[in-house]
């Protein structure tokens, strides 16, 4: 496997890093590397069920109606002129998919039928095997990118950003026996998605460790709104993890959450950090553990659903007869690494898409399947802005706020403890076993950091953080994963606790209302 003369290697797998390769292979023949931990269909794209939301009928929608409703989900945080590229290419990506060969669903005439999910005014959500999305666009990317990349690394562990000149040049990985490599290349693009295995309670893969961002927070790359973490609304209550999700798109089509004694409590139809938020306050005011989504409804749901139909059956659950237990699971990391409309970061030579960036589209709470949607528009911009020559950062974007550019939105420099001022603290319970930390970590945050937060709960997971430092020296996948999340949990409880106000996913119980002064990123330095 050649290890240098790359012009562009893409660390990770999912909608984002696949789509840039393909682009930057197929049209612009570039030496493209795709390196990932685990095998290349293996990522968090995978389990994206909704499907991708682009206006693709016109009349009565419009990309205008597509960027107002991400902007009020958002919470006075995107960026708009971020969220304006979102929306106007979304369309001709989602064609670009179809002509790769995804299979999205189609009604009796042949026409792409389209879905509603919370937050969107009018049904613009495109599907797959009902709510099987992310794994057909999985399955599409992955046989373009193995018919042109120029190598793939699968089972490498990217560890660290090589900077050489003040550019990035490299990443040092592990290979699948533990030897070190460095992997070269013109460009690097991180897609390596988001941190949702931070929390006990979450949707995401166990790949989901925040690896991109840590290693960009490590060589001192802007990062900024990770206190923002999306809670989905309807994971279903049961203790298989990751929580399997039960669709946006059941709520879209009339599904009803109830609480403990059959009452509706919230408009199924608000964004999710609303209905999140409802929830966790219903099941504490009747101290209960989850609340239920009434299905029983539905038209043909075996039909419309297949794959959850069959998930549920498989837990011995009836959609048609029986209430389905349900709670908020961590599910998206909204914020990342800061990115210019381009996808450019603050390091010349790094370019980051996905759930690892912070593009600025989606503020303090992204819209409901908006996310496979930002990694097919912003990650071929990237290759683009290569192609075009482009070698830095942009003042335009939520970079716009890094650079003091002016705006609306503004940024704040938010500290999080140096390597030497992290308070020694005697290891998690397990000693320094990197799994009983991560374990012990991750209940923390989901008691502290989860969809409530205070400054004394806040003050909780950061001890926790500290304790689960303590057990992060080592070698092997497991401790760099651990070494990943304690760096991205750091940067969380710092930004979340500098955050003295409620808005969009970030709820604090001692700062209920959402203040003027704080539209602004919090950057973690
Ligand atoms: C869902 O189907 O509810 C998840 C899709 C998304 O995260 O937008």
């Amino acid at each position: 496997m050649p290890t240098d003369d790359l012009d562009l290697l893409v660390l990770g797998s999912g909608v984002a890093g696949l789509s840039a390769a393909v682009r930057a292979a197929e049209t612009h023949r570039m030496r493209v590397g795709v390196l990932t931990k685990g095998e290349l269909p293996q990522s968090t794209t995978r389990w994206a069920q909704g499907g991708v939301a682009a206006v693709l009928h016109h009349d009565p929608d419009s990309t205008d109606l597509h960027l107002a409703d991400t902007l009020a989900a958002g919470a006075g945080l995107c960026d708009a002129d971020a969220v304006r590229v979102l929306v106007d290419e979304g369309p001709a990506r989602v064609q670009e998919l179809i002509a790769l060969g995804a299979m999205f669903d189609r009604d009796p005439e042949g026409r792409l039928e389209l879905a509603r999910e919370g937050g969107h005014t009018l049904a613009r959500v495109v599907h797959a095997g009902g709510a099987a999305t992310g794994a057909e666009v999985e399955r599409a990317l992955v046989v373009a990118v193995q018919r042109t990349a120029t190598a793939v690394y699968e089972h490498h562990f990217a560890l660290d950003l090589v900077v050489e000149g003040g550019r990035c040049r490299a990443v040092t990985a592990m290979g699948p026996s533990g030897e070190r490599l460095e992997v070269r290349a013109s460009d690097v693009l991180v897609t390596t998605g988001g941190a949702g295995q931070l929390f006990a309670v979450t949707t995401n893969p166990v790949e989901a460790t925040g690896d991109g961002i840590a290693m960009a927070l490590r060589a001192g790359v802007a990062v900024a709104d990770v206190e923002f973490v999306q809670f989905h609304p309807t994971a279903l209550h049961h203790e298989a993890m990751p929580r399997p999700l039960l669709s946006e798109a059941l709520r879209g089509h009339g599904a009803l959450l109830r609480d403990a004694r059959g009452q509706r409590f919230v408009d199924e139809l608000e964004p999710r950090d609303v209905v999140s938020r409802a929830e966790t306050k219903v099941m504490q005011a009747q101290a209960v553990d989850h609340v239920w989504l009434d299905a029983t409804d539905l038209d043909e749901f075996d039909q419309r659903f297949p794959t959850i139909a069959a998930a549920l059956v498989e837990l011995g659950l009836d959609p048609a007869t029986d209430w389905l237990p349900v709670a908020p699971a961590a599910h998206y990391t909204c914020g990342g690494i800061v990115t210019d409309l381009d996808g450019a970061s603050s390091l010349p030579g790094l370019w980051a898409a996905g759930e690892a960036a912070c593009t600025g589209v989606h503020g303090a709470n992204r819209l409901a399947s908006n996310s496979l949607l930002e990694g097919m528009v912003f990650a071929p911009r990237v290759v683009e802005a290569i192609e075009h020559g482009v070698s830095g950062p942009s003042a335009t974007g939520a970079m716009r706020a890094v650079l003091g550019a002016g705006g609306s939105i503004g940024a704040r420099p938010v500290s999080r403890p140096s390597s030497a001022d992290r308070v020694a603290a005697p290891a998690s319970a397990g000693g320094s076993d990197p799994s009983a930390a991560r374990s012990a970590l991750q209940r923390a945050m989901t008691a502290g950091a989860g969809v409530l937060r205070s400054a004394a709960s806040l003050g909780e997971v950061e001890q926790a953080v500290a304790r689960a430092a303590a057990s992060t020296a080592g070698e092997g996948s497991a401790v760099a994963e651990l070494r990943n999340l304690v760096e991205v949990g750091w940067g969380l409880v710092a930004a979340a606790a500098a955050r003295e106000e409620s808005r969009g996913a970030h709820t604090r119980l001692d700062f209920p209302r959402t203040v003027d002064a704080f539209r602004h990123r919090h950057v973690l330095v």
